[in-house]
């Protein structure tokens, strides 16, 4: 099962900004992953990844399974995207289940293809697929069941795709997020764009590893009839991948002094909802953030948000990540 998982420079982050109210952060030497946060009055708390002492373990633990924390968001009454949980082979049969491969695959013969499908503990958008017949429905399955012995088949949901952040009772970041692509410029192949866009992480501190080799990749160009070795025309937007996680590649446009108020109510209340006080909130919005909510769905939560890999452009930014981890490190103590 995956966790959530970022780079050490959370650790970094917290050390630098602790002093700032009085605290101390030891970090674990090895792999700077972990580490402690020490308090002007002597409390201490931890953090691993990207998950701190904030919030509680048995709804971190629920929002790690997008099926169960489905099943309680969709109760509450809240927009979540039609879909169902399936088993690999070995766990159908050793549970006695009758939600089998072949049962996931009538299913999304059902919704109708395209159909969404990813792993249930998955993150980074680590393994959603977008996948149009049973072919790459099948493969797509036996490459999730490597990793995760749930998957999920949803209905693809159309929209501009947000990513809220809150913290006890505010919204405290929201961007969108566009899936990974490169913008030609009539010479050079996408396979240069990316390695362009690569290095371009790497001068701006964004620990965005870009997989090249990919399946999805190809098979979206392939769908376009293009190739890693295809040139885009001058200003041609080319898209890599459905999914439009910053882990990925994907892109951010800042959002958080324009999100509307009533969609900041609906992020709060769900994380109260969902028994967090640190929560990322996975939005499709049919339409714009901006606006009055009307079509949207929620796609999953996160209880541990990795506010370290929101692009880091510049020192602007870099003072905006700051600025929310010491938000999050009060609420700490
Ligand atoms: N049902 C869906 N319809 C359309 N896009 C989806 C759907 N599910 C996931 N996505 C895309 O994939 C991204 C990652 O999916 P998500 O469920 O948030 O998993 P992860 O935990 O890996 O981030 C989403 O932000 C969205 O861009
Ligand atoms: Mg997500």
């Amino acid at each position: 099962m995956q966790r959530k998982k970022s780079s050490p420079l959370l650790g970094k982050v917290l050390k630098k900004i602790a002093p700032k109210i009085g605290a101390r952060v030891i970090l674990e030497p090895r792999w700077n992953i972990v580490g402690q946060i020490i308090f002007k009055r002597g409390r201490k708390r931890y953090f691993r990844y990207s998950s701190l002492d904030l919030n509680p373990l048995g709804a971190s633990e629920i929002s790690n399974d997008k099926d169960y924390a489905n099943f309680f968001m969709k109760r509450l009454g809240y927009p979540t995207v039609p879909g169902e949980a399936f088993f690999s082979p070995q766990w159908a049969e050793a549970i006695g289940s009758r939600r089998t491969f072949q049962a996931a695959y009538r299913y999304a013969r059902k919704l109708g293809f395209p159909v969404v499908v990813k792993p249930n503990s998955g993150s980074q958008g680590r393994g959603v697929t977008l996948v149009y017949n049973k072919k790459e429905f099948y493969s797509a399955l036996r490459e999730i069941f490597l990793r995760d012995r749930v998957v999920l088949v949803q209905k693809p949901v159309l929209g501009n795709d947000y990513r809220v952040v809150v913290l006890n009772d505010k919204v405290i970041s929201a961007y969108q997020r566009i899936p990974l692509n490169v913008i030609g410029d009539g010479v050079c192949t996408i396979r240069q764009l990316l390695l362009v866009k690569q290095r371009s992480f790497e001068a701006s501190s964004r620990d965005t590893q870009l997989k090249l080799n990919d399946q999805r990749i190809s098979k979206k160009l392939a769908r376009q009839r293009l190739f890693m070795r295809s040139i885009p025309a001058k200003g041609r937007q080319v898209f890599l991948l459905d999914n439009a996680n910053l882990s990925t590649g994907g892109d951010s446009i800042d959002v958080t002094r324009e999100i509307h108020p009533d969609f900041k109510k609906i992020a709060v209340a769900l994380t109260k909802d969902m028994g967090l006080r640190l929560c990322g909130v996975d939005l499709m919005v049919r339409g714009d953030i901006r606006q009055l909510p009307a079509t949207y769905w929620i796609l999953e939560i996160n209880a541990a948000p990795g506010l370290d890999h929101y692009a880091k452009s510049g020192k602007a930014q870099e003072k905006i990540v700051e600025d929310l981890y010491l938000q999050v490190l009060k609420s700490m103590e």
